[in-house]
């Protein structure tokens, strides 16, 4: 919709100036925006920014304790008409201490025309759907003929990606999934298995599952310390890796040696690495994801390529969805208006 029009729609159910709309996580999941509406809002705000179209600023963060992060991500995007800042943190023992997510947050939405505030949400259901949305976009444009998908961490976002990943790896046959946690398995597998028809397979070992898979990803935990869980002798030419979990996962090693290691932002990623998250030293970046999703720069050049693809989050994708998920709940008059 044409910006001007928009805001004449939205007008007519908000009064922008002295209202804002509330949005629980519930009303965010009943607005009932698709697994298709992510990908294809996700895959937009990818292009926007591969084509430099876009003002997101790397993000800033407070750090109460060691391991923990709260982080201030603002982004607009032009062609989306959508300009606002989430703000995240990231507890990671949150689920063994209070049996809370490690990920929560809000996300505030803006009127581009006169800057006022439009939204406030839950941003613990956005950040759970645009992640792997972008894991698996990326792994079809660098990797779109891969049979096997293996999938570390078996928790909100290992979920999520096993939902994803069905729908841009047309050729899939076999997913494969590891956590230390055997319950966290056995969730998995029981929740996500009667929803897709390519069949779960529980990894034995980490080992295991690398050797297995040519496209893997990972969603464990984000600590400065390399945990290394997969060895790089392990790895072999032709793979494809995309971790959700910046370093921390894979063995340092096979980003250094990979053909191409590539990151959603460079700039995200220069920062993680001045904060400590690579005390080895950050891998020469090869691009960024949206580069390769805009056609800027090549993805898989050849079969033998061993890629890298690490993807931290950017505020981006979140604005773009969190935008829609705004337009729909003000459609079927969902949230709280609230006084501003
Ligand atoms: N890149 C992004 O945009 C983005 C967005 C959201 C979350 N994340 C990150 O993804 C990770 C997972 O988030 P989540 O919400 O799914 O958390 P979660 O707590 O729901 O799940 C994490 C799972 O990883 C498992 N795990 C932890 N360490 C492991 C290890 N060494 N070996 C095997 N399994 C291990 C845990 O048992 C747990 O089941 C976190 O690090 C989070 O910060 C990244």
């Amino acid at each position: 919709m044409d910006p001007a029009e928009e805001r004449n729609w939205i007008l007519q159910k908000l009064n922008i100036g002295k209202e804002l709309l509330y949005l629980t996580l519930e009303d965010v999941i009943k607005t009932g925006v698709q697994i298709e509406d992510i990908l294809a809002l996700t895959r937009s705000a990818l292009i926007a920014h591969g084509k430099k179209e876009y003002e997101m600023p790397a993000k800033i963060g407070v750090h109460p304790y060691a391991e923990v992060f709260y982080h201030a991500m603002p982004a607009y995007v032009p062609s989306e008409n959508a300009v606002g800042l989430k703000w995240i943190e990231c507890y990671p023992s949150n689920p063994s201490r209070f049996k809370l997510p490690q990920t929560t947050g809000l996300l505030a939405l803006n009127d581009v025309e006169s800057g006022c505030p439009l939204a406030i949400m839950d941003a613990t259901w956005i950040t759970a759907m645009r992640t792997p949305a972008v894991t698996v976009l990326a792994a079809r444009a660098l990797h779109p003929g891969a049979e096997t998908f293996g999938m570390f961490g078996c928790g909100v976002q290992g979920i999520e990606h096993c939902r994803f990943v069905v729908h841009t790896l047309e050729k899939l046959k076999k997913i494969y999934v590891y956590d230390k946690s055997e319950e966290a398995m056995e969730n998995l597998v029981n929740t996500v298995q009667p929803q897709i028809d390519i069949e779960i397979i529980r990894g034995k070992d980490p080992e295991t599952v690398t050797k297995n898979c040519e496209v893997m990803s990972s969603a464990t935990v984000i600590l400065q310390e390399q945990l290394s869980v997969v060895r790089d002798e392990w790895v072999s030419s032709g793979q494809t890796i995309l971790p959700c979990d910046l370093n921390t996962f894979w063995d340092p090693a096979t980003a250094r040696r990979a053909d191409k290691y590539i990151v959603d932002s460079a700039e995200e990623h220069r920062l993680f690495a001045e904060m400590g998250y690579f005390p080895e030293g950050l891998p020469e970046i090869t691009c960024e994801t949206g580069e390769v999703l805009a056609g800027a720069t090549p993805g898989r050049e050849a079969p033998e390529e061993l890629i890298v693809c690490s993807n931290i989050g950017m505020a981006v994708c979140d604005v773009v969805v969190g935008k829609e998920v705004f337009r729909r709940a003000l459609e079927k008059e969902m949230g709280c208006i609230l006084p501003l």
